[in-house]
């Protein structure tokens, strides 16, 4: 029969990994323990071991037969699966999967059957093979990377530090004749005493190997502690780098900002605008992120981000999606404060404006007129682009506005290339430009 070849990805093969990691961690919790303990082979341990060795047999089947990626290339040829198995964990695997303890318990010699409880061991060596899965649990989406990489760090350091209570013991033996969970909890103490450098000297070595091994745990446990505390500062730090970043800038704002002495009010609308950005968009800004992307890419990221202006904006619905993909690589996300001034009657504009949140008054040079109010899904500043005419009138943000620039050339482009769009801005202007001479008619006389 013809075992077909696995994707390394598919549902079945992540399921089946995922059960092998649990295994293995099982294992390696047991089996050291079993082994110090020298428990007597009772049939529901051979049962156990002989389970195990006909999984981890299935894994080397599987495994061989599980194709692999080469710089994103995913090799299905038997052969090279084969090959790259061979080259990449099938020793590990073998070693792991013969069932060593039910072969050597069979001689009834005290020599032999202390090594057959030794290559127990060998199983362990499996947590090496099951790395590829915890890193694909590090890759996952979904959870934080630095709460993973927390997690992650504890459950090594608790294998570790399980790995060498049950060595301690094995040396120690259990001069104290104590039962089997006091000697672990004993062990345990040392290992983390002396893996924290605290090392009280309540438990010391008596015989060279004990004192051999100490000083190999000591200085493992130097290593380990400044290990630790770096990860750990690291990952603190990581934990929201949106948020630290923002922190910094905010404190290098408020330096510059008390350094030149700008005035208290404007210190204030600083920021204020700050907070906003922080609040609407963490800070992040959206078009350096974007910057690097392939174009493909950015349009469907832009698609996506600015999906809501194109639904608000009346004036783009039922439009070809040519044109919504044309105008939306060309938006740019800016932000008005309230009270800002964002266009001023009689400048020379060069850009128009969509609004996605916030509210502008359209209001006479003066301010004594307020010839309309626009709100999320209106636009502004397309009389001077179309007219190239200097601004009709002033335009005054209400509140935090988020809106989308568009500049003068590619508007010009899209009203040649989509003349039902042209039609409809131009009407609109039109409008518009006859109700502000008839309001400031009526309100000169
Ligand atoms: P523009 O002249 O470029 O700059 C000022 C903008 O105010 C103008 O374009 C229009 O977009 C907008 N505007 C002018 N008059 C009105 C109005 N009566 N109603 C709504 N918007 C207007």
């Amino acid at each position: 029969m013809k075992i077909p070849v696995l994707h390394p990805d598919s549902k079945k093969k992540i399921g089946w990994d995922r059960f092998i990691l649990a295994l293995t961690v099982s294992i390696t919790l047991v089996i050291p323990l079993i082994t110090v303990y020298r428990h007597s082979l009772t049939g529901l341990y051979l049962i156990f071991d002989f389970f195990i060795s006909i999984v981890y047999i299935a894994d080397i089947l599987i495994e061989s037969h599980t194709a692999y990626f080469e710089q994103r290339e995913l090799i299905r040829h038997r052969e090279s699966v084969f090959r790259h198995y061979a080259r990449s964990g099938l020793t590990l695997d073998v070693l792991a999967a013969i069932p060593f303890f039910m072969i050597l318990s069979m001689f009834n010699n005290p020599l032999i059957l202390k090594i057959a409880y030794l290559s127990n061991l060998l199983r362990i060596a499996k947590l090496f093979r099951i790395r590829k899965t915890i890193s694909r649990i590090r890759n996952s989406k979904r959870l934080n990377p630095s709460f993973i990489r927390m997690g992650l760090l504890i459950f090594w350091i608790l294998i570790a530090a399980h790995l060498i209570s049950c060595s301690w013991m094995e040396i120690t033996g259990n001069p104290d004749g104590l039962d089997n969970t006091s000697r672990y909890i004993r062990s345990f103490y040392w290992t983390v005493t002396t893996l924290t450098t605290i090392g009280y000297g309540d438990i010391t070595p008596s015989s060279n190997l004990e004192t051999i091994f100490v000083v190999i745990i000591e200085l493992i446990g130097a290593g380990m502690y400044g290990f630790i505390i770096g990860n750990i500062a690291n990952i603190i730090a990581n934990i929201d780098i949106a948020k630290s970043q923002y922190q910094e800038k905010m404190e290098k704002v408020t330096t510059f900002l008390r350094y030149k002495n700008i005035p208290h009010d404007l210190k204030n609308k600083i920021s204020d605008y700050y907070d906003y950005l922080w609040e609407s968009r963490r800070g992040y800004d959206e078009a350096s992120i974007l910057e690097d992307l392939p174009k493909p890419l950015k349009t469907s990221v832009s698609l996506f981000l600015n999906r809501g202006i194109i639904q608000k904006v009346p004036i783009f619905q039922g439009a070809s999606e040519e044109f919504i993909k044309e105008i939306i690589l060309n938006l740019k996300p800016v932000v008005f404060t309230p009270g800002d001034y964002v266009v001023i009657k009689g400048e020379i504009g060069y850009e128009m404006y969509f609004i996605s949140r916030g509210s502008v008054d359209v209001v006479s040079e003066d301010e004594s007129i307020v010839y309309a109010t626009l709100n999320a899904g209106s636009f502004f500043g397309e009389i001077a682009l179309l007219l190239s005419a200097p601004r009709n009138a002033t335009i005054k943000a209400r509140e935090y506005c988020d809106c989308y620039s568009l500049d003068k050339d590619t508007f010009d482009q899209i009203l040649v290339r989509f003349p039902k769009f042209a039609e409809r801005i131009r009407d609109m202007a039109e409008k518009r430009r006859a109700e502000t001479e008839e309001k400031q008619k009526k309100n000169n006389n």
